[in-house]
């Protein structure tokens, strides 16, 4: 734990300008620095640096921030890893906090863990490579067409067919058997400690630094189980693992793209290839966590899994977690029987490309696997696919990517757009209850609200003004959550809000993102008379909710009274003339 002062002194010391300097250069833009963007592929600069407010965002993909967010994504560490990363560069000791009992010993155990894992990577290794024994191993490496520089990039290892060569090795080391029970990578019998991988091709499992977690073993013949993993431990959990993350990411910060697969050797044999942007996963589906991970570091993510039918499931599964995540995913199919490894052997790394350059948007693979397996032929087939379609349509964020859907699905049903929209009707309310943020829409920019939150944040008075209006007048969706975490913040003596160290604490990424674009474009209104602003923005406000009332009006005069699009029809307008008649 670093004490807050600490994280406070590191922030106060340091200039984001600087800290970001060292990974990209900027130059100077009126009150901002501007540079090309780290964290997606741009020709015209749109990342900018507030060094008054210690703020970044990029207008291009919205990341933003300070600079220990900057640092975390960066270099894909963790908030404390990013103090103490920062704190070194600006001189400052951090001497962490006094450990409670409790917490010293956890750390000390996680010291014990990796160098337990160390210990047994070095261990596997040198069996594979020193000796008779690995000489299997070696050879089912050689067959495989895995040559030295491949097997060390991995650092591979061969666990020996014996009972305890591991558990003695360990022992011989000091090591405290128990803890590498925790991590169980050796067992407990009555007759003593032996090892849980035997006779097997051992695969390190390695987290984002490179640390190795978790060990993976594969027979060398056709007897099963194929594979046997380490279990969950306190160093291990599956699913926020990707196999291959800490190879993969410089060149996914390159092309901003994740190619997701099944099996290590999925993954070796696209490595070996040159495409290296790869990642899989360890045994287990895909879950959320692995793909709001993967959307911390790309923009893209394609999904290469086997074409027999769990890997169809497995396609459509993960495709919803990336509408979810609002990350565009696309499919890459390989001939029917191949996988990457059988189809790279027999082609080169171009004819993969082509192939990941023609793939498809997941969500068209879906639509077009839901109607072959059931074949719009029959009004009860059209209600099938259409019932199978809508939760996940409706998961798709971007409104024209979903207007195009739509048209297309309406087409390969042959059915109207009309009758879709009425059959979803039905499960319209029901999706916004249980999910808001999953169904709405990315944020669109509203300009208004835009200098409102810009006037709120820069003049305490005007802040003070807009609450006593009332938040929720003045405000709607993201701008309005901001605007009320925000009133809640700390301030300086004359009434300012520290910018730098909100940025930490929201916790929303549209929030953070709106906060960060905010900041780095609110030159405008330095000096302003706030006052007259904020009047002339209440007015436009308003005439803009008498004009999405008119809207509404007319939408409700064609519309089923019966509906259920009806009475949310009838909600949205008695909320805005509420709003209006407070204003
Ligand atoms: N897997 C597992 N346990 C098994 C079988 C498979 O954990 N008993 C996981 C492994 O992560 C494996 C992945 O599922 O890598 C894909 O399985 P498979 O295609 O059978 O293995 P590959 O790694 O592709 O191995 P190979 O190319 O040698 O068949
Ligand atoms: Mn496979």
């Amino acid at each position: 734990m670093i004490p807050e002062e600490k994280v406070r002194e590191v922030a106060d010391k340091l200039s984001i300008v600087e800290v970001v300097s060292e990974y990209l250069p900027l130059r100077r833009a009126g009150g901002n620095f501007l540079g090309l963007c780290p964290f997606h592929a741009e020709k015209t600069p749109s990342f900018n640096v507030n060094p008054a407010r210690e703020i970044f965002h990029c207008f291009g993909c919205g990341a933003g921030g300070n600079a220990f967010s900057f640092v975390m994504k960066i270099e894909g560490v963790s908030f404390p890893e990013a103090v103490k990363l920062l704190a070194k560069k600006s001189g400052i000791e951090i001497e962490e906090r006094q450990l409670t009992t409790a917490e010293k010993k956890s750390q000390d155990e996680h010291v014990q863990f990796r160098r337990i894992n160390d210990l047994t990577t070095a261990y596997y290794r040198s069996v594979l490579l020193n000796g008779k024994e690995g000489e299997p191993a070696q050879q089912y490496l050689a067959d495989r067409g895995v040559h030295a520089s491949i097997s060390d990039a991995y650092r591979l290892g061969f666990a020996p067919d014996r009972r305890d060569g591991l558990a003695k090795h360990l022992r011989n080391n000091g090591v405290d058997m128990e803890s590498a029970l925790k991590l169980g990578i050796i067992r407990k019998s009555d007759s003593g400690w032996y090892d849980l991988f035997r006779n097997r091709l051992i695969f390190p499992i390695r987290d984002l630094r490179g640390q190795v977690i978790a060990f993976a073993g594969r027979v060398l013949d056709a007897s099963l189980p194929k594979y046997i993993n380490s279990p969950e431990s306190p160093l291990y959990h599956k699913s926020s693992v990707l196999f291959g993350i800490d190879m993969a990411l410089p060149s996914i910060r390159t092309g901003n793209a994740v190619i997701i697969v099944e099996g290590y050797f999925d993954h070796l044999a696209l490595y070996r290839a040159g495409v290296q942007n790869v990642v899989a996963t360890c045994g287990t589906a895909l879950t959320g966590t692995h793909a709001g991970m993967i959307k911390r570091h790309a923009e893209r993510v394609y999904m290469l899994f086997d074409s027999d039918n769990a890997g169809k499931k497995a396609t459509i599964r993960s495709m919803e977690l990336f509408l979810e995540q609002r990350l565009p995913a696309y499919v890459i199919s390989l001939p029917a029987g191949d996988d990457p490894d059988s189809f790279l052997s027999a082609h080169p790394t171009e004819a993969f490309n082509a192939l990941r350059d023609k793939a498809r948007p997941a969500f068209e693979y879906f639509v077009r696997s839901l109607l072959l397996e059931t074949p719009p032929d029959s009004v009860d087939n059209k209600v099938r696919v259409i019932d199978d379609i809508m939760p996940r349509f409706r998961k798709i964020a971007d409104s024209v990517e979903r207007d195009l859907y739509e048209k297309e699905i309406c087409r390969l049903l042959g059915i109207t757009v009309h009758a879709f929209r009425k059959r979803m009707g039905g499960c319209k309310l029901l999706q916004q209850e249980t999910s808001p943020a999953a169904s709405r829409p990315i944020q669109a920019v509203d300009s208004i609200q835009d200098t409102l939150l810009a006037l709120f944040l820069n003049y305490p008075d005007a802040r003070a003004e807009i609450i006593r209006f009332g938040l929720e007048t003045v405000f709607t969706d993201d701008y309005l959550e901001l605007a009320g975490f925000l009133s809640a913040a700390p301030v300086d003596s004359d009434g300012s809000i520290k910018f730098d160290q909100q940025a930490d604490s929201i916790e929303k990424p549209e929030q953070k993102m709106l906060f960060s674009r905010i900041l780095v474009s609110d030159a405008y209104i330095a000096g302003i008379e706030w006052r007259a602003v904020l009047g002339q923005c209440i007015r436009s406000n308003e005439k803009k909710q008498v004009s999405s009332i008119k809207d509404i009006a007319a939408r409700l005069a064609v519309a089923d009274p019966g509906s259920d699009e009806y009475s949310l029809l009838l909600q949205q307008a008695d909320s805005l003339r509420r709003r209006k008649s407070k204003l």
